[in-house]
């Protein structure tokens, strides 16, 4: 392979999914889609559920895990034990059986996701129906009333060609992630705040109050409920919205943008889309003035 190869490889197949992003036509798809799906996932029990909010990380990339990893064992156990195609259909069996709650997941993320991110998302979620439907196919042809059909290797056929579509539809998901940065904590790069910072005056932030203050880089979300002063990163963990618009009650704040809550006193999401809880800092009141810092460890 020639040194200059990996460069041009990487740019045509960015340039591949910089072009389903800026697909327009699947708008249509995807508005109809959200109007099907949100309805559904309305309710907080399974909108948590579905996002992590109890694993206190997002749910849908551990789930991919699993049926990548029982759809890969079976297509190995057709090259490496092509004798027992029984091996390789309940591995599929298994897979199939765990893309139903990755699928589920994967929907409830991808509602709140717009523009670029939601089409690659639509054309992810696509090409995984079309993966698992082969999967399926095979999965049929290695049952007993096909078996003699899959003497000509139908079933490994289909698995192989899912395989291969699961292949590029996770490569589109990682892009999600890693390039697009859907799914991950937006309050990962903020900085430390390392010493105690002040950053307002103690009657700005009155009881029921709240204020957006600065320490270095960091906007902190001021806070006064019962006395309490509470402090805690104003850009939410979601996808980095400013939290100081939302709604303030029960000692807690909800996103404007997608709704997900948070207790003020110590982040933690109490509604999803948000799975990682809300940074809080340590807050004191000196001399009349408001000081932060990051907790210890
Ligand atoms: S940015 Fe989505 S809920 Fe806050």
């Amino acid at each position: 392979m020639s040194l200059t190869s990996a460069p041009s490889s990487q740019k045509t197949v960015r340039q591949a999914v910089d072009t389903i992003g800026r697909l327009e036509q699947l708008d249509g798809v995807g508005e109809q889609l959200e109007r099907l799906l949100r309805p559904r996932l309305e309710s907080r029990g399974l909108r948590n559920a579905l996002s992590g909010v109890w694993l206190g990380h997002r749910l849908h990339p551990m789930l991919t895990d699993v049926a990548i990893g029982a759809f890969t064992g079976a297509a190995l156990v057709d090259v490496l034990a092509p004798r027992h195609p029984q091996i390789a259909r309940r591995l599929i069996a298994a897979g199939v059986m765990a893309a139903v709650p990755t699928a589920a997941s994967g929907m409830s993320d991808w509602i709140d996701v717009y523009g670029d991110a939601r089409r690659i998302g639509l054309v992810h979620a696509a090409g995984n129906s079309l993966a698992l439907g082969l999967f399926g196919i095979s999965f049929l042809h290695r049952g007993r009333r096909h078996k003699e059909s899959d003497r000509h290797g139908g079933g490994r056929l289909s698995s192989f060609a899912g395989l291969a579509v699961l292949a590029a539809t996770g490569y589109l998901g990682g892009h999600l992630s890693y390039v697009l940065g859907v799914g991950v904590d937006h309050t990962a790069f903020e900085p430390r705040i390392e010493d105690w910072t002040d950053v307002a005056a103690a009657e700005e932030v009155l009881e029921g109050g709240h204020k957006v203050a600065r320490a270095g880089e960091v906007e902190v979300l001021l806070t006064r409920t019962e006395g309490e002063l509470h402090a805690m990163a104003n850009r939410c963990s979601h996808a980095g919205w400013g939290l100081d618009p939302g709604k303030f009650e029960d000692g807690c704040v909800t996103c404007p943008a997608h709704g997900s809550r948070f207790r003020l006193d110590d982040g933690s999401v109490v509604r999803g889309p948000a799975a990682s809880p809300q940074p809080v800092f340590e807050v004191r009141a000196e001399n009349g003035r408001i000081e932060v810092r990051s907790r210890k460890g």
